[in-house]
């Protein structure tokens, strides 16, 4: 059943319960560092980095140190129009209040990843986010199936077309900075073929819950790809990051992308970049909108440490291919750091 359902349900009866699938008694267990309304992460000036020989060399430091300490950073002057921003945020929450029946056309199918539903529900029993989503595969071309893209909005299409086409830019810039940064000579972290890249998008959106405390909008989980690039679609915060063995809350800065390193990363680099988990938080009277772009090498790619990286030191993690590491991922569902810590050698 749709979360919208269960919830126009729950809100019709009046008591508002939540459905036993959704009661997560970790969300309330777990220690939380930061108070609620968040702590910024270390914010990375990408014109700093492209524009100024004079200022490179410092900001290039910092983007080091918040990708093997953080593995997450903000990025601001980051290129990506404001004007293509605005149109995705505006498109994303057109789709998301439209009758439940409308958005069902693009719904997911049985086994399927890509179109409106929920992620990775593989069992009965298996507790539920608090979430609805639209994922979508944006490139390379052939990937798109087309059937799941939202016809309303009428500028949904080609808004996201715009969208994802300026985030894989700014993709390939920050790999090509975090390479220089690691000392690899191949300047393309994600497989050396920009173009054939494989980038999807997740567009989430979190409803309110009265009883937020015993929800999750996002289960604990390290994303099992390469790079991703995550806009907060409006004011309301609720991701959270494993640092020092307590949830971090993350205050978006507006104007700004949340960029975190992935699983794919973490192994190319030997370990040195942090894949770190995290998980997202839900608002008791506010709904919360975001859109996470997923970029990684294409399939056939086998994942390793870069040559430069082991020569004065051991191999850390078994090589696997794109293709199969993203099986395994799917089938393990979100399940904290699991899938990379079995590949530690
Ligand atoms: C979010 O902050 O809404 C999404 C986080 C994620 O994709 O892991
Ligand atoms: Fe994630």
């Amino acid at each position: 059943q749709e979360l919208a359902a269960i919830i126009s349900a729950a809100e019709g009866n009046g008591a508002g319960e939540v459905p036993d699938r959704y009661v997560r008694p970790e969300a309330e267990a777990d220690p939380v560092a930061s108070p609620a309304d968040g702590d910024e992460l270390p914010v990375i000036d990408i014109s700093k980095l492209i524009n100024s020989e004079f200022l490179e060399e410092q900001e290039l430091a910092n983007l080091g140190f918040a990708c093997r300490e953080w593995g997450f950073f903000q990025v601001i002057n980051h290129g990506v129009s404001d004007e293509t921003i605005n149109k995705m945020k505006k498109d994303m929450m057109e789709f998301f209040k439209l009758p439940l029946k409308e958005k069902e056309e693009i719904k997911q199918l049985p086994g399927g990843i890509q179109g409106y539903g929920q992620l990775f529900v593989q069992s009965e029993e298996q507790k539920l986010d608090w979430a609805d989503l639209l994922v979508l595969s944006t490139h390379p071309f052939a990937r798109r199936d087309i059937k799941f893209w939202p016809t309303n909005p009428t500028t949904f299409r080609d808004t996201l077309d715009k969208y994802s086409l300026e985030l894989r830019k700014l993709t390939g810039c920050l790999v090509r900075l975090m390479a220089k940064d690691l000392g690899i000579k191949n300047p393309d972290l994600l497989g050396n073929l920009l173009s054939e890249h494989l980038q999807s998008v997740r567009i989430n959106y979190y409803p309110p819950c009265k009883h937020a405390s015993k929800v999750l909008g996002l289960s604990p989980h390290s994303d099992g790809t390469g790079l991703t690039v995550l806009l907060q679609a409006n004011d309301v915060n609720g991701l959270q990051i494993k640092k020092d063995d307590r949830w971090f809350s993350v205050k978006a800065r507006p104007g700004a992308f949340i960029v975190n390193i992935g699983d794919h990363i973490e192994i190319m680099s030997n370990g040195r970049y942090k894949s770190i988990e995290h998980r997202v938080v839900i608002n008791k009277e506010k709904e919360r909108l975001s859109i996470a772009a997923f970029h990684s090498p294409p399939f056939e790619v086998a994942l390793r440490p870069f040559p430069e990286l082991i020569e004065a030191e051991e191999e850390r993690y078994r090589a696997i291919t794109v293709g199969d590491f993203m099986k395994a991922y799917m089938t393990d569902r979100l399940d904290g750091k699991r899938l990379l810590e079995s590949l530690k050698l």
